[in-house]
């Protein structure tokens, strides 16, 4: 008897559980439709004032659960408020856009809920992640001991490259801790992973030597010799050098194949950090840029910057896989049980449970080559040689960015950027972001959505121009008439 019940209430919950399921999978259609749909009607989500998001919004978690139609209900209303990051308008970071077959794979991600570390769990998708390194390491004309890992970001992508860094300086280190003042090289307009790294590495932010660049923002080498031997001299460190591929503000690009001889002189560890425009990997035109590529210890580039995919997946390669081993492989029988060690890829990774980040831009590359990532990327230069020709033949705009760059950045009619970018944002215009570089402040366009056309961008300044025309005095802009005023 007690077992028949038992039978019936595991029968009960197991409908339950399908039934759910299927519901809730049509509810996530009608919710992507209802985003879709925002997107086009309201490229730009009105935002919440922060101070009232609580109030305006059910965020509470409470003792009882809702029904579904009223939980299906506060979904509706995040995603109708959440910033649309898809859009036409979103300029604000270094990513935006939706490529369709990268959602595609992160959605069989979610749903195959894998982990990477060991290929006991993860099977094939342990072959999705190493074609993907394999293929990056090919691009870049790395040697046949290569080896990568698939991280969170950028910035752990960099950390880890740090980590790999002082390990080959000093094999102790990991031991005994850090005895010496290691000293890190990178340039004044690198990304602020690079100093944080240095913190949370026990090497210490006053250890990084922030290098000048020259006007272009790229790094000066003569500054860099200079500060090497500086601190040769007093006794110290020096092991790493970041250099950048993509300048965060800028879209610079460092001088990697010049700084090659410098880095065998003094003995550094020369890392690249392409997570911004590393995607040039893929581009006959613009692969120039990392001329000497081949010859860096470390690299990272991000699949959701330039390559389009979903947050996050970022790829981050050595030339000697020695070092990844040194630096991350750990011993532990309870998770490495079988097959071999070069399967078991959280024997070279930071995590240990870890998203499968490869799918997404494993679809998406399988789905349009080599030759399609290539028009992908070079697409965004031209978006932005579109955007910088626009801007010059317009004597309301300054220019502050160079050729060759996606990071279009320019100020309009005088107007200070920071309050021009906040005014857009709080009105539900455009999000875009304001830069600083060598004392000048300015509206940095990225064009880094390769699903924006020429009219896109287009659209862009139109919006912004009607937007100054209509909100003179909120950006602290004279009317014509006052004008008259003043000059009458
Ligand atoms: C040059 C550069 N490096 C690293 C990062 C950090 O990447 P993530 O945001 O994936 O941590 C960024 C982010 O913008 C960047 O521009």
């Amino acid at each position: 008897m007690i077992s028949r019940t038992l039978q019936a209430n595991t029968l009960y919950i197991e409908c339950i559980v399908l039934f759910m399921n299927q519901k809730d999978l049509d509810q996530f259609q009608h919710l992507v439709q209802l985003l879709l749909k925002k997107e086009q009607d309201e490229p730009v989500a009105y935002p919440i004032p922060s101070q009232d998001l609580f109030d305006l919004i059910d965020l509470k978690l409470t003792d009882e659960g809702l029904s579904d139609e009223e939980l299906y209900k506060r979904l509706e209303i995040l995603i109708q408020k959440t910033p649309k990051t898809a859009s036409k308008l979103f300029f604000n970071q270094l990513f935006a856009g939706r490529k369709s077959k990268a959602v595609l794979g992160d959605l069989i991600a979610v749903v195959l809920n894998t982990s990477m570390y060991t290929y006991k769990v993860a099977g094939p998708m342990v072959g999705v992640e190493k074609s993907l390194i394999q293929s990056v390491c090919d691009l870049i004309g790395f040697p046949k001991n290569a080896e990568g890992t698939i991280t969170s970001g950028g910035s752990m992508s960099n950390f880890m490259a740090m980590v790999m860094a002082k390990d080959a300086y000093d094999a102790q280190i990991k031991h005994n801790g850090i005895q010496q003042k290691l000293i890190i090289y990178t340039s004044k307009e690198c990304h602020y992973s690079i100093e944080k790294n240095a913190a949370l590495a026990g090497i210490g932010r006053k250890q990084v030597r922030f290098i000048k660049t020259n006007a272009e923002g790229e790094m000066d080498l003569q500054d860099l010799t200079f500060q090497i031997k500086e601190d040769e001299r007093n006794g110290f460190a020096p092991f790493f050098l970041n250099l950048t591929a993509g300048t965060t503000v800028l879209g610079a690009f460092d001088p990697i194949d010049a700084a090659t001889e410098i880095c065998r002189k003094h003995k550094l560890w020369m890392h690249v950090d392409g997570a911004y425009c590393g995607g040039i990997i893929f581009s006959q035109k613009y692969k120039r840029f990392l001329k000497g590529i081949e010859k860096a210890d470390s690299f990272v580039l991000n699949g959701h910057k330039m390559l389009g995919t979903p947050m996050t997946c970022s790829i981050l390669v050595t030339r000697d896989k020695k070092n990844l081993n040194d630096s991350f492989a750990s011993e532990a029988d309870y998770l490495f049980q079988s097959d071999d060690d070069s399967f078991n890829l959280g024997k070279t990774s930071f995590q240990c449970g870890r998203r499968n980040d490869a799918l997404k831009l494993w679809t998406l590359w399988k789905s349009i080559g080599t030759k399609g990532m290539e028009s992908l990327v070079n697409h965004q230069f031209d978006l932005a040689n579109y955007a910088r020709t626009y801007i010059k033949s317009n004597a309301d705009y300054q220019l502050f960015s160079f050729e060759n760059s996606i990071s279009v950045c320019f100020n309009y009619k005088g107007i200070d950027a920071k309050l021009l970018c906040e005014q857009l944002y709080r009105k539900g215009k455009i999000l875009v972001s304001h830069g600083s570089s060598s004392g000048n402040s300015f509206v940095r366009l990225v064009t880094i959505n390769s699903d924006n056309t020429f009219d896109d961008i287009q659209h862009f300044f139109e919006t912004l121009e009607d937007f100054v025309k209509n909100n003179k005095t909120l950006l602290g802009l004279k009317s014509e008439q006052s004008k008259k005023q003043l000059t009458s």
